[in-house]
């Protein structure tokens, strides 16, 4: 993908608007993931150490165009003042005079967050005089954010048409990374795709089949699958009208060689809850009245297994209900063998997906992957083969290297 970089660009002095994804999720009223404003600190600090006034933007939440206290980004600024080690401004709204105050106030080498973009319906609706409204406030515009940019919004594609454009730090990483899956990722390649539903991942399946080796299917997914197999699954979440995709996603795989690997055993519940009392059974013993609810210890060393000659292995979505207890096991479980893995042998492994990141951070496993994205919604698009829309502004810019900035 070809779009310029920071290096590209001359930032001295120039006031450079950043469109950073700061959507951290929030428990009890405190940021309980800080991976996103820490995985930005890297480009503010390469701007300001380049003396540039630096103008930070993002959503937060889905205020539907409304002014929303409780998804105002003030104290994101503080986070991201301590994680900065300096101060961070703010600015009570994102566009219009008080925004123009705000930014005339700015010296080199200072960093400012604006209002939550959100707070205005012309954000999400892509609005272009928004988008200009924005870019007047600067004269350099930096897309950081790759995990907001397959929202075609005013400021991942508005803006880029009129300021000069690059890539940050975060989002050439993340790109890099993620083309190379598809391009020179070293072979055989594994993947692990959890999540409840065939109709939400359809898409990324019939794309994985075509580039993968081996793909181990977790979750209440895999349920279908089973049952397109004849496997009676009780009462677990299960798809049945999706019985023929999934037998037509098997076909598709075998054609194209790609080893599909499906639970053998599973935990089942009679009610889902925290503590429920729960057995792990065959999945030929699945009780009529019970729910499925993870996948089974023998499958776990079955999926870690199938990749065991794989030399790359991206996962998205936890092979059970992880966010109850004991249903997390599994995805803990798997996620330490791959982690051995990764240690042992030098396996690249690969994960995203909100579910999946906050499973490995559960885990205490996140530092011990190869690479984790801070995307959700764009890593799983970015698997289906879509373009980004983010992405493709910012190779479209007309402004060329060299030029204006
Ligand atoms: C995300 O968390 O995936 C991004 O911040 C995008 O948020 P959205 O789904 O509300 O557009």
């Amino acid at each position: 993908m070809k779009f310029l970089r920071l290096s590209d660009i001359d930032v001295k002095h120039k006031t450079v608007l950043v469109r950073t994804d700061v959507n951290v999720p929030m428990q009890g009223g405190e940021i309980s993931d800080y991976a996103r404003i820490t995985r930005l600190l890297p480009t503010i600090q390469y701007l300001t150490e380049k003396k540039a006034k630096v103008l930070l933007i993002s959503h937060f939440g889905r205020p539907d165009g409304k002014y929303d206290p409780s998804l105002s980004l003030a104290p994101v600024a503080d986070a991201l003042a301590r994680k900065l080690g300096h101060e961070v401004k703010f600015s009570v709204d994102s566009v219009g005079q008080v925004a123009r105050d705000a930014v005339a106030e700015l010296k080199p080498g200072e960093v400012m967050l604006l209002e939550n973009l959100r707070f205005h319906a012309e954000e999400e609706a892509g609005d272009v005089a928004f988008a200009k409204e924005l870019a007047v406030l600067a004269d350099v515009f930096v897309n950081d954010a790759f995990s907001a940019s397959h929202r075609a919004h005013a400021s991942i594609v508005g803006v880029p048409q009129f300021l000069p454009t690059a890539a940050g730090l975060l989002m050439a990483e993340e790109v890099g990374v993620l083309t190379s899956l598809f391009s020179d990722a070293e072979k055989p390649i594994g993947a692990v795709i959890g999540g409840s539903k065939i109709s939400s991942k359809l898409a990324l399946l019939g794309n994985l089949i075509k580039t993968m080796d081996v793909l181990a299917i977790g979750g209440a997914m895999a349920n279908t699958f089973l049952y397109a197999q004849g496997v009676n699954v009780g009462k677990s979440i299960c798809e049945k009208g999706m019985k023929d995709t999934a037998l037509s996603v098997l076909a598709e795989a075998k054609k194209h060689g790609c080893k599909i690997v499906l639970p053998v055993d599973l935990v089942v519940a009679e009610k889902f809850g925290p503590q429920a009392p729960c057995r792990v059974v065959s999945i030929d013993k699945i009780p009529a009245d019970f729910t499925a609810v993870d996948i089974g210890p023998v499958s776990t060393i079955h999926f870690a297994d199938a990749m065991k000659d794989c030399k790359t292995l991206v996962w998205n979505g936890p092979v059970g209900a992880f966010e109850t207890s004991p249903f997390d096991c599994s995805t803990v479980q798997l996620a330490r063998l791959i982690a051995k893995q990764t240690r042992e042998r030098g396996l690249c492994s690969i994960a995203g997906g909100g579910d999946t990141v906050a499973a490995l951070t559960h885990a205490g496993l996140a530092e011990e992957f190869s690479y984790l994205s801070t995307a959700g919604g764009a890593f799983l698009e970015w698997l289906e083969g879509k373009e980004l829309p983010g992405v493709a502004a910012l190779a479209q810019t007309k402004y060329k290297l060299g030029a204006s900035a």
